[in-house]
């Protein structure tokens, strides 16, 4: 008889909640973590203590250059960089106990030790030189992701930082280097920008955020060299020298020829992240991986090997916390025989920075690679109400639409709340909606949402408000 009807390797977001639905469901569960402390990357050290500094970064830089012009005069703010990181940790602390709270609350027993995999229904965990093998009817990969690395370059996370050193620097960097203009890069050149860091950012493609629509990503681009970003587009980092005061980093154009020199106080390499799955047995015992390294699923999560399965950042798809969440619920309901489902369509991704960038569904390059013939709405908060009566008229929202069908196919924000403006669209999308249904919503006035319906309604060409 096996202990588990389920056991989880893994406890970030796609982990802990798959163990949480699979208990709601009846399952015997348990979770297995190497960390000392629950919750993956995304509690420990990737969205929340990102988000936290985001935050309070934000309330600094608008204390300091915000306040004035509505009336609120304060003497110019002065940085606690300890004071932060421990709003930072205690943030983390919090959301690090939730989880915890949520495994009692659902009788989920926590593991702590490495996970391997030693066939079907077999999972040995090691911790301090010991271990024990735990017999489970079925098994969920839930390992995330690890960053990933460029080649002769060492993060020794001091001065040459991944994500993880530079959510914790311990003083400002006078000048910090970024290689990759993708979301960490953005989200944390952000951070130490508004605290006082004169911030350059290396790009290998000649755009930044490749993946969001080209017009986002080019008005955002123009928007942070307001702020005061750098950017070098078309180029790449190939050494850093680490020897004297000053790091000194190697700066080629992607396509070669000359390389100038870039000199920085902190590095921060942001080029991605790879799926880790380290330790976990899987060759042995015949769990087989993609070309990219990634566990490989079937449509329902099935890896390879009888009874294992596996989501979040260690499979295909956007690496997203949400992303791995929904599917942790939806392989819980797969082995508790009910159909489990993600659709892959609707997955919104958020930037978080000022201002914010979000989307979800298809950009206009995608559906013009596809040769879908299209209809566009947009709508500037230039001209909505609120965002005037504020003054944060920075951006705009974006609607495509079938152009036979008006079904929406993808909607672009970007602006303040862009983050939580873009749920509509989801939930519009998942019901298969058009931009004539979002446009008949009565939104609340005055809201930013009106600048979504506005952007429906000119789909139609009868934006009221421009
Ligand atoms: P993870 O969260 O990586 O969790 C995997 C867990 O498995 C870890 O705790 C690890 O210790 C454990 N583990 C690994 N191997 C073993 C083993 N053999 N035995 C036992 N335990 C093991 N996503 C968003 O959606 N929004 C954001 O704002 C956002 N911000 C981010 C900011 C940063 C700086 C970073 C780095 C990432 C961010 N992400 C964000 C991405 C997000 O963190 C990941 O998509 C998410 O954490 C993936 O969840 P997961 O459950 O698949 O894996
Ligand atoms: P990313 O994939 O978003 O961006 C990496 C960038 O680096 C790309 O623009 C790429 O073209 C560039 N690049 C690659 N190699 C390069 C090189 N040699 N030189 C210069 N540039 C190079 O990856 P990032 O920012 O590291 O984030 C990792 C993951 O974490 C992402 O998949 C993202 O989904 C997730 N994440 C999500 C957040 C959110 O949802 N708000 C926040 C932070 C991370």
């Amino acid at each position: 008889m096996a202990t588990y009807d389920l056991v989880v390797i893994g406890t970030g977001p796609g982990g802990y909640v798959c163990a949480v639905r699979a208990s709601q469901l009846g399952m015997k569960v348990a979770v297995v973590e190497k960390n000392a402390t629950l919750g993956g990357t995304c509690l420990n050290v990737g969205c929340m203590p990102s988000k936290a500094l985001l935050h309070a970064s934000e309330m600094f830089e608008e204390a300091g250059h915000s306040f004035a012009k509505m009336g609120v005069s304060v003497s110019s703010p002065k940085l606690d960089l300890p004071a932060m990181m421990n709003f930072k940790q205690q943030g983390i602390d919090g959301n690090v106990k939730g989880v915890e709270f949520l495994m009692k609350k659902n009788k989920v027993d926590v593991l702590k030790g490495t996970g391997k995999i030693l066939g079907t229904g077999k999972v040995e965990v090691s911790a301090d030189g010991k271990s024990q093998t735990i017999e489970t009817k079925n098994i969920v990969i839930a390992t995330g992701s690890d960053i990933a690395r460029l080649k002769g370059i060492e993060i020794d996370e001091k001065r040459v930082v991944s994500s993880t050193g530079a959510l914790s620097l311990d003083k400002v960097p006078g000048k910090l280097l970024i290689v990759g203009a993708g979301v960490i890069g953005l989200e944390l050149g952000s951070v130490w920008k508004r605290l006082g860091a004169e911030v350059v950012v290396v790009e290998f493609l000649d755009r930044i955020l490749p993946g969001m629509d080209g017009e986002i990503a080019k008005q955002f681009q123009r928007i942070l060299e307001k702020q005061g970003f750098a950017f070098k587009l078309g180029a790449k980092v190939t050494g850093v020298d680490t020897s004297g005061k000053t790091l000194k980093a190697t700066v080629e154009p992607a396509a070669g020829g000359a390389a100038e020199t870039i000199e920085a106080d902190i590095v921060l390499v942001c080029i991605g992240r790879v799926p880790y799955t380290d330790g976990l047995g899987l060759k042995e015992a015949g769990v087989a991986l993609d070309n990219r390294g990634r566990v490989q699923i079937d449509p329902h999560f099935a890896t390879s090997l009888k009874g294992v399965y596996a989501i979040g950042d260690v499979v295909a798809g956007p690496m997203l916390a949400h992303k791995a969440e929904d599917e942790g619920v939806a392989v819980a309901e797969i082995i508790a025989g009910q159909a489990g489902h993600v659709n892959y369509d609707v997955i919104p991704g958020v930037v978080y920075t000022t201002p914010e960038v979000s989307a979800v569904g298809k950009t206009e390059e995608e559906l013009k690679q596809a040769g879908v013939a299209y209809t566009v709405g947009k709508f500037p908060f230039t001209a909505n109400g609120r965002s005037k009566v504020n003054q944060t008229t920075d951006g705009f929202v974006k609607i495509l639409a079938d152009a036979k069908t008006d079904r929406v196919l993808g909607v672009h924000i970007i602006g303040i709340e862009a983050g939580e403006m873009i749920h509509e669209a989801c939930v519009l999308m998942e019901f298969g909606g058009s931009a004539e249904d979002l446009a008949r919503t009565c939104h609340a006035h005055p809201t930013r949402s009106e600048a979504v319906k506005e952007a429906a309604l000119a789909v139609g060409k009868r934006a009221i408000h421009m």
